[in-house]
This record gives C-alpha cells, structure tokens and sequence, in this order.
C-alpha cells in the first residue's frame, strides 16, 4: 500500500489504471479475511461508542491518500464486521457469498447499469429475464410465469400482497382504498411465524396491522388449517373481505414449511390470492431429496424467493415470482414517464424493470444471480443444501442426547431451535427460562467462538441455529455444541 499515491477524481486515461490498482488491493483484503475467516472471532466485542470513536472525523474538505482510506478500512471496519461468512456464524439467512457472485456484483458496481429502462442496461435485463425464467422454472412455474428481482424479501412480499389488494379492491390502485366496492376490512391471512414483512405491507398497501390476521400454529409451527378456514369464513360473515392467503417455506424463526397444498385448497375455495413467502425455503427447489416440502408453491399466484439466502449471492437481492406473468405486476406497477415515453420498437417495454414493481434506479443484481447458478448449477446446490439439512439433522441428534437441551419444533431446512435446560431449570418460571436463553446467547456471542440468535416460539425463548454457510462442516457444528455445553456449564455455576 505504502506506493499508493493520492490520486484525485480519475479521468479517461487514469480511470483503467485506478481500478488495477485499487482491484490488487481490494483483492489482497478479501483474499486476506478470508484465509482468516475460519480461525477468527465471529463477531467483535466493540460497543457502538467505541465505534463511534474509530469514526469520528470532521466531514473531509481534502481528498486524502487512498492507500490511507483503504488502511483505515483494513485496520478499522474489517475487524469489527460482523463475520456473516464465517463457518461458525449460525445466526439470520445470511449467507457467505460464493466468490463468483462477490465478483458478478463487482462488474455490476462498474457497469452501473440502471436497470428500470431496458434502454439503460440492455444486455442486464435480457438477463434479470432469464433468471426470472430459471427460478419459475425451478419452483414449478409454467412458461407464462414471470417476476422481478428485488431489494431483498420484504419488498418482494410487499409487491406480492400488492397484486393481492389490487385484485381484491377494483380501482383501489386508480382512486384509493375508500373508492373500492369490497365490503368491510380488507384482510390478509399468514401464520403467526410469519416475516415481519407482512405487518409492515399491510400497513403501507393501507390495510392496516390490524388487518393481518395471525393464524396460530400447531405443536410443530406449521399453519392450523382449521383454524385460517375458520378465521375466512367469520370474516366472510361479518362482511369483511378475505384479500389473500400466505404460506410460509422456510419460516424465519422455524424454518418450517406450511402444508402448501392444502392453503392452495383453501385459496382456491374462497378465491384469494395465494403467496408462498419461499425467501429462504426455496432453496429446497434445488434438492431432488427435499423439494416435496414445497409441494403446492406452483399453485401458488406469486412467490417470494431471495437470492441473498439459500442461493448464496451477497446482499442485496430477492426476487418475486408471478404465476400468471407479467401483465399481473405491470396492472399493479406500470406507468410512463415522459422522459421514458419513446417507442422504439421490439420487445423492449417488455425489459422495462421500473414497470414490474416500485423501484426506480435498479442495481444489476441480476448478473450475480445468472453467474452463480451458472458457475455452481442445480446439482451443485442441491448438494449444498443436502449437505446442510444434513448437518443440523446431526446437531439436533446431538441436543437430544444431551440432558441439559430439548430441542424445539422439527428440523425441516437447515434451521433447528434448541433450548438449554440444565438441571433443575425446568422447574423454574417461564421468564427465568427464558433469560437462560438470552444469557447462554450472549455468552456466546461474547465469546466470539459462534453466532447463533434466539427466538420467541408459542410465547417461550429459545435458541435459532441456522446453517448457511457452504463453509460449514462438522467439526464447526459439533464445535458449537462444545461451546453451548461450556459457556452453558458456567452460566449453571454463576460465573
Ligand atoms: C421468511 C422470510 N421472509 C422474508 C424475509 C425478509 O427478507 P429481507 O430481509 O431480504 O427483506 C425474511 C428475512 O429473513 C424471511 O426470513
């Protein structure tokens, strides 16, 4: 670094030599954490202040060297990230990204295509489309199917339970939600384990929170049928308006896959919209040995399924999938600018992303998807999926012989939830239970060996362990129940 010199906004000759230089070090850091990822810390023991510290500089009138600006990144922010793409880093869906999709979203970043206009990255949206294509095809999807790629799950969910609204309340989209004939509350049935999406798209689609209802689940979390086909049916009766049904694959905090067929059957029989919110459980579309889980998505009308989980790709990108094609979001989404007007002939409308959905300005998210399924394929992440489901299959074979854990719910995906009991703290309350969970957590996250989160199940804490890191092996796994079983053991002892 030390012969970095300070080089001012490039021009057209320095631009070429700027990013060889700059792409040798940048190469030199990742390569560097890395071949560290597997021995570091997880996570940083930094509080916010002492961050604000490292970070409180006046704004810069001066453009400085960077060699310095990339020192300080070195020195500064790599050793206080959280490390998500480490093989012990058993927390949210967040994956490591596969290297062929960090380095796609690199050309992406210098081609800065803006993919809303097809006019704007003609050769990027040609394949946003055919990646489309591939993940309809990949969930069972016909050839009408269509969709868009998004900021990640929640924006595909809200783009999905928009189409939901707009189907429910004619002219809702034109003239307002007051303008619609649909009789009573417009309402919108997901499990109690769904995303916190939801709650926020009813609120934004003008529904309200109240207006999701949160049908309970059963033993194992998935969605009591009986019970939704009860709620619709009292709704109906007392003149509201059933708008939409969702079904989880792959439930944030479970991992659990709804019966998706028998919601289809119930969609179907009171005529609502189904969503199938597959963000993370779509990944078992890959696996020949798991995909009956998903049995009943392609009935589904639309499909959430995100790249930045189960497929690897570094954040941000999701993806919503529509059954019946893209007149579906473009009734929802489409509009016409002035500035974007012209008619040029062709197909190229049809390759206008800014008509599918609400974003304006559009990353080429596309091209690190198109790269990793081509460089990896369907088999190639079957096998990682198989080999996941695999490894909390054994952490969970592990808990069970242990006296002091009883494992919560089934294991489904590569998700298992646990809590720790030792001995005689099955006697005591719920709440002390509960702050058992929280402190065995922190003192994991402490100790900086793993990262897990802890989740709320029917009203009772418990400890989330998710898989999703291809870098994950066993050792890793059986390492993280070494350290539950050790910090687990000081905190029975007070320590
Ligand atoms: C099941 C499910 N749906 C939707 C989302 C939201 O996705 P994002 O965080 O990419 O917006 C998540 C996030 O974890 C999720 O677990």
């Amino acid at each position: 670094m030390s012969d970095a010199k300070h080089t001012p906004v490039p021009d057209t000759k320095t631009l070429a030599s700027e990013h060889e230089r700059l792409g040798r070090v940048v190469t030199e850091i990742v390569a560097d954490y890395a071949r560290a990822l597997d021995s570091a810390p997880v996570c940083s023991t930094a509080t916010p202040a002492e961050l604000e510290k490292l970070f409180d500089e006046p704004l810069p009138l001066e453009g400085e060297d960077i060699a310095a600006v990339f020192d300080s990144l070195k020195r500064d922010v790599i050793p206080h990230a959280m490390n998500i793409p480490s093989p012990r880093y058993f927390g949210l869906f967040n994956p490591t990204p596969l290297p062929v999709a960090v380095w796609a979203d690199t050309i992406a970043s210098a081609l800065n295509q803006n993919g809303a206009a097809w006019r704007n990255s003609p050769s990027a949206s040609v394949v946003e489309a055919r990646v489309l294509r591939w993940l309809c095809e990949l969930i069972g999807y016909g050839e009408e199917s269509f969709g868009t790629l998004t900021s990640g799950g929640s924006e595909a969910n809200l783009i999905g339970l928009k189409c939901a609204r707009d189907r429910a309340a004619e002219g809702a989209r034109d003239r307002g939600l007051r303008s619609s004939k649909a009789s009573g509350e417009l309402v919108v049935y997901a499990s109690e384990q769904c995303h916190y999406s939801f709650v926020k798209s009813v609120d934004i689609l003008g529904l309200g929170r109240e207006h999701l209802r949160k049908i309970d689940t059963d033993s194992r979390f998935h969605i009591r049928v009986d019970l939704l086909r009860a709620a619709i049916e009292r709704d109906i009766a007392e003149g509201h308006t059933p708008v939409c049904v969702a079904g989880a694959a792959g439930a944030t905090s479970t991992g659990i896959v709804d019966p998706l067929d028998e919601l289809a059957d119930v969609a179907e029989e009171f005529k609502l919209w189904f969503h199938v919110d597959a963000a993370y459980g779509g990944g078992l579309a890959f696996s020949e040995k798991h995909k009956w889980r998903l049995r009943g998505i392609e009935r589904a009308d639309s499909v959430t399924i995100d790249p930045h989980k189960w497929m690897f790709v570094p954040f941000m990108c999701g993806a919503l999938l529509v059954r019946d094609g893209g007149r579906v979001l473009r009734d929802g989404f489409d509009i016409t600018p002035e500035y974007l007007s012209e008619e040029r002939g062709g197909a190229d409308v049809e390759y206008d992303f800014f008509r599918y959905g609400q974003l304006g300005t559009r990353r080429a998210s596309a091209l690190k998807v198109w790269a990793a399924l081509k460089a990896v394929g369907v088999r190639g992440y079957a096998e990682v999926v198989d080999r996941q489901i695999e490894l909390v299959k054994h952490l969970a074979a592990r808990f069970d012989e242990l006296e002091e854990f009883e494992l919560v719910g089934e294991v489904e995906t590569a998700l298992c939830c646990v809590r720790f009991l030792p001995k005689g703290a099955r006697e005591k309350s719920v709440a002390e239970q509960d702050e058992l969970q929280r402190a065995l957590q922190q003192r994991v996250e402490r100790s900086g060996g793993a990262w897990l989160a802890t989740t709320q199940l029917h009203g009772r804490r418990a400890l989330r362990i998710n898989v999703n890191s291809f870098l994950t092996e066993r050792r890793h796994v059986d390492y993280l129940v070494e350290l539950l079983m050790r910090e687990g053991a000081k905190l029975s002892v007070g320590e």
